[in-house]
Order: C-alpha cells, then structure tokens, then sequence
C-alpha cells in the first residue's frame, strides 16, 4: 500500500507539471495540486464507490465528455492507461510511443486480419497523445447527414480549438507542398482554415509554437474538480446489467474494473433514472467491452462462452481504416522537421498530406542508426512498412527492413513523405472477440480495397502526388535528375522509398494501392449510429448505456478525425447535461 500511496504521489505531481504547465495563468502550487487531486492510481481506488456518470476511456472523446459532465455531476473517468510521458508531447520523439513495443507501451500495437501493422492507445489522452497533431473540422455535408445540430456542434469546436488548437508555421518544405498541390490542379487556395473545402489549405495543429504536443487530457484542466474521478491503470472488463421492475430492457447499474495487481473493483451509478455509463473506449475497445458484458452477435458470444443478454448482431460490424498510402521524395538539401500542416482535398476524394524531416534537431554525431528510429511514422520500427505486401510484415521482416535502414547513408533519409488518404472509405470489416482477456486486441478486419471505389480514389490520389512530384513548385526538395518514375521504382538510388518493388509497379498505381498499403490510424465504426446506438448515442436494447467516440462514425470525418472526435465528447456532454436538468 505505501508503495500504490507513492505512485500516486508521483501521478498527482506528474499531472501538476503534464497539465499545470500548460496553463495560461500561473497559479499557485497548492491551486493546481487542488485542481488535481482528482487523479488516483487504480490501486489505490476502493473496491466499491457510486458515481453518476461513469465513463470508460478517458481518450481523445472521453476527456472532453468527463470534464463537462463533471460541471454538475459526480463522474468517474477510468482509464486503462497511466499520463502521457514527456517524450510524447514532443514533435521530434512523437514516433517512440509507437514504436514502443512493451506491455507498457502507451500505443499498444496490433495487426489487422489484412495483415497490416497498426497502433490503438493506451494513455490518459487516447489518440491525441500518439497522432500527428492536424487538427480540421468535418465538412457541414457531415454534420448535417450525422444530424447534429450544427449550432451546438460549431460553438463545440470551438471549445475545443480555444482549449488547445494552433495555427502552424509553416516550414518551407510544406509551403513547397501547398504550392505544389495548387499547380497539381487541387484548388482554390483557401489559406489557413478549419474547414473542410475542396482545394488546398493549411489546417490546425494541437502542438504548439515550441513543438509541445497539447492533448485531451488538457480539457481535463477545464472540469469541475469536486466533479471528478480520474481512475488511471483501470481496465474495465465488464458491463454490469440488472434487471428492473417496468423496464422491458436490461438495466445497466455499474462497471467492473481490474486494477494492475488484478483486484477487481466495482462502481455503481447513483440512484437516479437519468445516471448512465459511457463507453469512451474507442473503435476497438467499445465493440469488445459490449460483447464482454454480452451484447453482440449471439453465436460469437456463446462461442467465447459469455451468456449473451442482447443479441445484438450489428456490435463490431461496419469497421474501417482509410487506407493510407505514402510515397518518399528523396531531397538533395537537407529537410526540417514537419508533421501534417497542408491538406489537399480533391475533388475526386483523396486527400494528400505530408510529413518531412530527419535530420533537422538530431545532433551530427548520433549514428545513421538513431537517424532511422526517428524516421518518423514511416520507418519498419513503427510496423509501417510499405516495401513489403501487407500479410508479409512480420516481426522478422520488420527486424531486416530496420537493420538494412540503418547501414544506409544519412543523406538517404533527407526528405519527405507525402502521402494519400481516401475519403470513406466504403469497403469495411468488423471487430471480434479473440479471447474474454479484457487487456487483449480484439482480431479485427478493415478489408481494405474491397470495394472498386475504395481503389480508384487511390489510384487517383497516387496521381495527383505524381503531379506535385514534378511540379515547379517543389523543384527545390527533387533531384532534378530523379524522374517521378525514378522515384517510385529505382530502388538502387531510392532505397528509403518503400522498395524494392518490380518494374510494373510505376505502370500500375493500383498494385501499388494494394502493396503499400498502411494505417493513418483513422479507424472508426463497429457501434454505428442507427445500427448499435439510437440519435442520442444510446445503445439499443438496453438501458443507461450510451457509446460516444470513433466507433460511432460510419465515415471519417473531415481528412483527420480527431476534432470531430474532440467536438462529439463536447456536443455530447452538453446534451446529457441539458437532458438531466430538463424539467
Ligand atoms: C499515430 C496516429 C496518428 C494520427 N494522426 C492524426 C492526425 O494527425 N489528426 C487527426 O485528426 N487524427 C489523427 N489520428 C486519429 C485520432 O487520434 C483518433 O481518431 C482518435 O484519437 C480516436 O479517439 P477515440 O476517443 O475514439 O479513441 P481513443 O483516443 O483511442 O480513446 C480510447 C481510450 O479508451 C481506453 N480504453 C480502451 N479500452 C478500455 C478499457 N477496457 N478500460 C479502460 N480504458 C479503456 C484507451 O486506453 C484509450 O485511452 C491519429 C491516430 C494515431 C494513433
Ligand atoms: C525519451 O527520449 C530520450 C531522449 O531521446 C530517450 O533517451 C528516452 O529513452 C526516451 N524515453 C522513453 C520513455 O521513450
Ligand atoms: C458552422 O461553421 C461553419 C464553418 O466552420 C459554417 O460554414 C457554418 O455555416 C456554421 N454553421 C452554423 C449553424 O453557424
Ligand atoms: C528554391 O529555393 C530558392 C533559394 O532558396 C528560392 O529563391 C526559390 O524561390 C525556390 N524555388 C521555389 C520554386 O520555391
Ligand atoms: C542524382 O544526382 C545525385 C547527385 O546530385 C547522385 O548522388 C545520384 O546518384 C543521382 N541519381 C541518379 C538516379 O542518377
Ligand atoms: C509485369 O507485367 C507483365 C506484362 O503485363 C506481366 O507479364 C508480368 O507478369 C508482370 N510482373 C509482375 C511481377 O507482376
């Protein structure tokens, strides 16, 4: 026990500085240890407690939703990860949580059935403390087919932009894409913008003028600190359902919860019809805490040996990533470092990106090999690999792809990435159980390219980087004696450029669709709005339970998510908080 009192001394003071230092006005020490005295180790948790929210995930939607349900209630956040560490809320370390293999790892790594390496989060800010930072709000077509109301959501958004959203400097190697993409034919130039319009635009970024990563956990600074519970290292294996006199539907009352050591604790929703708990837990995680607590495909549960209470056939189905392809532009001048700043939005809907840099902050000493490990998010060290066809990615592969990185010379990685995601996309998969392990991956299936129009969007997108490859405009960051061709299937020269490959690939931009397939981690689906929650983000079939996050979304919204993602946990919050005080 002394030692748990001491983790969670060190968790308060870590969380002072991790949300302390990003506030605006500087307050005294005692003020922010009172505005964190909400955060606790799972072990030092009791075994029983009540609450009247009690929501599971405390990720990218599930801080937002916490921090405004607390303004009047008594809520309970459970997450199964600890604080974000310092490395991660820095721009030029951001790829070591993913490339962080250990049971520790606050990405915690799986392969798709398609065989595709790909990361989901485990740490108090979900999503938002891995990604790439580009922060563009969805389209008003998606708000107005989602049927939200569009005041609500705009005046969200923009809780969530003044509470942690930045206008990017621009660096010249993304002010060469944005130009590039203009003279490609993605126009009009629509500046900097939140929003989503065809034509090219610099968006937002969550991480600030020093490179300092902002994330969800920063909304948490925002909430009600007598209002809320923050519960880290609690993995939640259960839904408890009882139920109840009137009531045609099992009643949701409370979850269970395992604490490092394995105690389970369990928390109860207050008396109260209008109490509820939250699934937060994101596209994999909702889906398979559902099935867990035994509402899902009836056959699938039963053969995992859990009683099924709702045979709800739609949990886990309708899941889908945004394939992602990349392609390397090798540059004959030294490149700095740049996440995702501008976004080409085609007509045709592919949306092109860029990341750059290598060299740029990592001192001259440090070997080729510390060069290769900070490649950035495409590197073998991360799982993205494109040199080999997805089902080849293996640990081993992946072992040779890293070794043969770092006996090239560092000039090879000068460069950037510029890369292609597809809207939808429409072809999709599903989430299932694998086992009853709560901590374990669920297997999971995006199908990706299943469908022609999933394709023809790639093959598109791969075109238009092939026109910013050889515009005028990025002329500076080519060789000019590389020719686009080169580029794509000179492996001699071009080693870092996701090769070898054969001669047919450059003549047939869909086999390279199909081989060099990654994750941009855009996953979402698996509890649909209409399919496995009502208007209101209430699961049907039962009663108190309600999913708010990535799993909900048929589509991507926007060319990145995770604002909406931010916005819906807002919106949401707002709407219970209206519906409980309704008279
Ligand atoms: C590497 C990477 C780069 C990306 N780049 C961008 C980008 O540049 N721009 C952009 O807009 N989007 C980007 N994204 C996508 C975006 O971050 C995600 O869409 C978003 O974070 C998803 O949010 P979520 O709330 O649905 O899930 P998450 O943020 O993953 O939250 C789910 C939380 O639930 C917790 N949890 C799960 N199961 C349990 C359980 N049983 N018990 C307790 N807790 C549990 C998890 O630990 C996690 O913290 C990127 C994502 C990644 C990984
Ligand atoms: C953080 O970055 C430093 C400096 O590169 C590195 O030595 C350390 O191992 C990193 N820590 C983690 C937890 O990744
Ligand atoms: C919401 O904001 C968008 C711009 O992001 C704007 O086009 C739209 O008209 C706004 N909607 C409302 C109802 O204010
Ligand atoms: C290329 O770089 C030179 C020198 O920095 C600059 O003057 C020129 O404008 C750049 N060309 C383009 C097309 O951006
Ligand atoms: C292009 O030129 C560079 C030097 O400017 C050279 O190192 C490289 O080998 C050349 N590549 C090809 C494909 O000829
Ligand atoms: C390349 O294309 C030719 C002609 O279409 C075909 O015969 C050959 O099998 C292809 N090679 C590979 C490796 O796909």
């Amino acid at each position: 026990m002394a030692l748990c009192r001491a983790i969670s001394a060190a968790l308060v003071l870590a969380a002072a500085v991790l949300l302390g230092s990003l506030c605006p006005v500087a307050l005294s020490e005692d003020e922010r240890l009172e505005n964190l005295r909400f955060v606790q180790h799972a072990s030092d948790a009791p075994l029983v407690s009540h609450f009247n929210y009690i929501i599971v995930g405390g990720g990218t939607s599930g801080c937002p939703l916490a921090a405004t349900l607390s303004e009047h209630s008594r809520v309970l956040l459970l997450e199964r990860g600890g604080l974000p560490h310092a490395n991660m809320s820095s721009q030029e370390h951001f790829t070591d949580a993913l490339a962080d293999t250990s049971p520790a790892s606050p990405a915690q790594r799986f392969v798709s059935e398609d065989g595709v390496v790909n990361a989901r989060a485990r740490v108090l800010g979900g999503g938002s403390c891995l990604n790439a930072g580009f922060y563009t709000r969805a389209s008003n077509e998606y708000v107005r087919t989602a049927g939200w109301d569009p005041r609500l959501v705009n005046s969200s958004y923009r809780w969530v932009e003044r509470a942690l959203v930045f206008r990017p400097g621009v660096p010249p190697w993304q002010a060469a894409l944005r130009d590039a993409l203009l003279e490609a034919g993605v126009t009009p130039d629509n500046g900097f913008t939140f929003d989503h319009v065809t034509g090219t635009k610099i968006g937002g970024t969550i991480f600030d003028g020093n490179g300092q990563r902002h994330t969800a956990a920063d909304f948490l600074r925002h909430a009600r600190p007598r209002g809320l519970t923050v519960v880290l290292y609690a993995t939640v294996s259960r839904i408890l359902f009882r139920s109840q006199e009137g009531v045609p539907y099992p009643v949701a009352y409370g979850v269970v919860f395992g604490d490092p050591l394995g105690v389970q604790h369990r928390v109860y929703l207050r008396d109260g019809a209008k109490n509820e708990v939250i699934l937060a837990a994101g596209t994999l995680g909702s889906p398979q805490l559902l099935m867990l607590s035994g509402v899902g495909p009836q056959a699938h549960l039963e053969a995992h040996g859990i009683q099924a209470l709702v045979d709800q056939p739609m949990v886990g189905q309708g899941v889908a990533d945004n394939p992602m392809n990349s392609v390397f532009i090798p540059s004959p001048v030294p490149v700095g470092l740049s996440l995702v700043q501008v976004v080409g939005i085609t007509k045709s809907g592919s949306f092109i990106e860029g990341v750059s840099g290598s060299e740029f902050g990592i001192p001259v000493s440090d070997s080729a090999r510390r060069l290769a490990a900070s490649f950035g998010l495409f590197s073998p060290q991360t799982g993205q690999l494109g040199t080999l066809p997805p089902k080849q990615r293996t640990p081993e592969a992946l072992q040779r792809a890293a070794d043969a990185m770092r006996r090239l010379d560092r000039r090879a990685f000068r460069g950037g990435f510029i890369l292609e995601k597809i809207l939808g996309p429409v072809s999709t998969g599903h989430v299932e159980l694998r086992t009853t392990d709560p901590r374990a991956n669920p297997a999971v299936l995006f199908n990706y390219f299943q469908e022609a129009e999933d394709l023809e969007r790639c093959v598109r997108g791969i075109q238009t980087i092939e026109r910013v490859i050889a515009s005028r405009a990025f002329s500076n960051f080519t060789y000019s004696n590389a020719s686009v061709e080169s580029i794509f299937s000179d492996s001699a020269n071009f080693p870092v450029n996701l090769l070898p490959r054969h001669a047919n690939d450059s003549r047939s931009p869909e086999q390279y669709c199909r081989e060099t397939v990654m994750t941009i981690w855009h996953y979402h689906g698996g509890c649909h709005v209409g399919a496995v929650v009502d208007d209101d983000y209430r699961v049907f079939g039962v009663r108190g339970l309600r999913v708010i996050d990535s799993s909900t979304f048929r589509y991507s919204p926007g060319t990145n998510p995770q604002a909406t993602v931010m916005m819906l946990g807002r919106y949401m919050g707002v709407k219970i908080q209206a519906e409980r005080w309704r008279k």
